[in-house]
């Protein structure tokens, strides 16, 4: 009997424990062929980005250089952490004393860090990596054009 109420209350402390952990990515999805990255500028509007075409040209921790060890598998078996958006880190304002610096002492605010990683691999001229970032499988061939990324406002 005393053995049954043990295993209860193990169980219990042990699901209510994971569904605490806030650092797991619960209910976070894997976003569809169609996000659409905000822009704060007049002119250069937003940009869409295709994940399910990018998956073969590098490993997640490529672009989510933070989230170590992300993959597909980890990331759909809900073991990974909560993937933050880009700008959480490389803030939208230009000047901000809370944007990291790369190696080289550039400020990596939104659009430095943006276009270092996407216009830079589409132009197969990949010179700056974030710390323990993933591998690139591919580079070279995507566009570079401004408004081949971004929506032009008038
Ligand atoms: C390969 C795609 C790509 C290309 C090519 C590109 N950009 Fe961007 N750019 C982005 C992304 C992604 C962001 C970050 C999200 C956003 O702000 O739209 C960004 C951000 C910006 C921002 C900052 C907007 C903000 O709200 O902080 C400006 C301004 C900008 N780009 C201008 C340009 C100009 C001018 C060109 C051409 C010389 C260009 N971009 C080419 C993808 C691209
Ligand atoms: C080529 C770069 C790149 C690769 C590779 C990549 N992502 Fe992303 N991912 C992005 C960008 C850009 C966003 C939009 C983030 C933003 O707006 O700041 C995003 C957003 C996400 C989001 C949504 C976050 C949210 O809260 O809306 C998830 C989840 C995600 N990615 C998972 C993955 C997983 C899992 C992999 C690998 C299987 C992966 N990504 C590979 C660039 C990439
Ligand atoms: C590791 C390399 C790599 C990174 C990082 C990368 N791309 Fe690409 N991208 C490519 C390659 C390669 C192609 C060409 C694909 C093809 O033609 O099959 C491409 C194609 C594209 C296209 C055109 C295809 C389409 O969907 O219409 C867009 C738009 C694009 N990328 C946006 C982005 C944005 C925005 C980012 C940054 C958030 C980004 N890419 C980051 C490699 C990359
Ligand atoms: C949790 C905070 C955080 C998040 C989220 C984050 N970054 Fe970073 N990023 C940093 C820091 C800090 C550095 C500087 C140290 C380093 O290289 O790792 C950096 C460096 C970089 C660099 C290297 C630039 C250079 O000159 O060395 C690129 C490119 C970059 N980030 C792009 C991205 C993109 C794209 C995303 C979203 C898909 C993203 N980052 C998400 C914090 C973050």
């Amino acid at each position: 009997m005393k053995l049954k109420m043990l295993i209860v209350v193990l169980f219990v402390l042990v699901t209510g424990l994971s569904f605490a952990a806030p650092h797991l990515a619960q209910g976070q999805k894997m976003p569809g062929d169609d996000v659409v990255i905000p822009s704060v500028d007049e002119k250069w509007g937003p940009t869409k980005f295709t994940h399910q075409q990018h998956l073969a040209f590098s490993d997640c921790t490529y672009c989510h250089h933070t989230n170590k060890g992300l993959t597909l598998e980890s990331f759909n078996a809900g073991k990974s952490e909560r993937i933050p958006l880009c700008a959480e880190c490389h803030l939208r304002k230009e000047g901000d004393p809370k944007t990291p610096k790369g190696a080289d002492g550039t400020e990596l605010w939104s659009k430095e860090a943006y276009h270092i990683n996407c216009i830079d691999c589409h132009k197969g001229e990949i010179t700056k990596v974030p710390k323990d970032a993933g591998a690139i499988k591919k580079q070279g061939e995507g566009p570079t054009k401004c408004a081949a990324c971004h929506e032009v406002k008038e």
